[in-house]
């Protein structure tokens, strides 16, 4: 018998951006393994090779239930976003969820020096990137009935509630996204269209490589003495704040 969770997920269109590696990642194989006879997932992100590596791993363990359309975007150019929603297949086009996971961090420097690209990619990336999609994609949720439906489970980080030295721009795009989150969730708080945050502490993944430029090492060394939470804890959490199909 089908659990609750596998039928909040059956028949749905899922978007995930981000999706090439840690939480993204992980979120596209709960969902698949969650729902293995009928989903569609579409997976974004800049690296389309491990994109498409994803979409392989999801048939080889799950089969055919589950169609993948991996597909190649960078979410803070929103000409590339505004495409992408154009050019969706009509099979696609019907998304229900949205999941915002896309972010980084770069550095780890006291103002005043920040390094400037740092600063940029961060913001256009975490907070412009995230905006960008909910606008290109709210349209979709609005058509439908009673002023519209469909899910939006943002990825933020609990660096937006408690902002640690070092990391102040990061922590500034994550406190935005959890603002953003909590006036659009007012916005539409007369529809079914749901908007939520998963807030995560600290998870092993690439995000402290990219942080440190590459540097395994210092990535390594983040999570000395302490256990971090895995993308598959987050996974499941994200599953689990998603709303019923009916
Ligand atoms: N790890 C943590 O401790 C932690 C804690 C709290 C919150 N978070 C948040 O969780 C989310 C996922 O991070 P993660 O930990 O899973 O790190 P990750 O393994 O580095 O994954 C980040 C994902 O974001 C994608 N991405 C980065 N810039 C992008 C862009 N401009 N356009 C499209 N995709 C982009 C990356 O793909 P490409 O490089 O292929 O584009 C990758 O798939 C982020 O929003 C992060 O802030 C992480």
């Amino acid at each position: 018998m089908a659990t609750a969770m596998a039928k909040r997920l059956e028949g749905k269109t899922i978007l995930i951006t981000g999706a090439s590696s840690g939480i993204g990642r992980s979120t596209a194989m709960e969902f698949a393994r969650t729902s293995p006879k009928s989903l569609k997932l579409i997976l974004t992100a800049r690296r389309h090779d491990a994109l498409k590596a994803i979409a392989e791993d999801i048939k080889k363990e799950v089969g055919e239930g589950v169609k993948v359309l991996p597909v190649k975007l960078d979410v803070s150019k929103s000409n590339e976003v505004k495409e992408f929603v154009e050019n969706l297949p009509s099979d696609f086009k019907d998304i229900d969820v949205l999941v915002n996971n896309a972010g980084l961090v770069k550095g780890k420097d006291r103002a005043p020096d920040i390094k400037e690209d740092d600063l940029d990619i961060m913001f256009s990336t975490n907070v412009i990137g995230l905006i960008n999609m909910t606008q290109a994609i709210l349209p979709i949720f609005k058509k439908r009935a009673d002023g519209g439906k469909g899910d939006i489970i943002n990825i933020g980080s609990i660096a937006g509630r408690d902002p640690y030295p070092e990391g102040s721009v990061y922590c500034a795009t994550k406190a935005a996204v959890s603002s953003f989150t909590d006036a659009m969730r007012r916005e539409l708080i007369d529809t079914r269209i749901r908007v939520m945050e998963v807030a995560p502490g600290q998870v092993e993944t690439e995000f402290s490589i990219v942080r440190f430029y590459g540097d395994k090492a210092k990535a390594d060394a983040v999570y000395k003495g302490c256990e971090p939470l895995t993308p598959d804890d987050i996974a499941e959490a994200a599953a689990t704040v998603m709303h019923k199909k009916t």
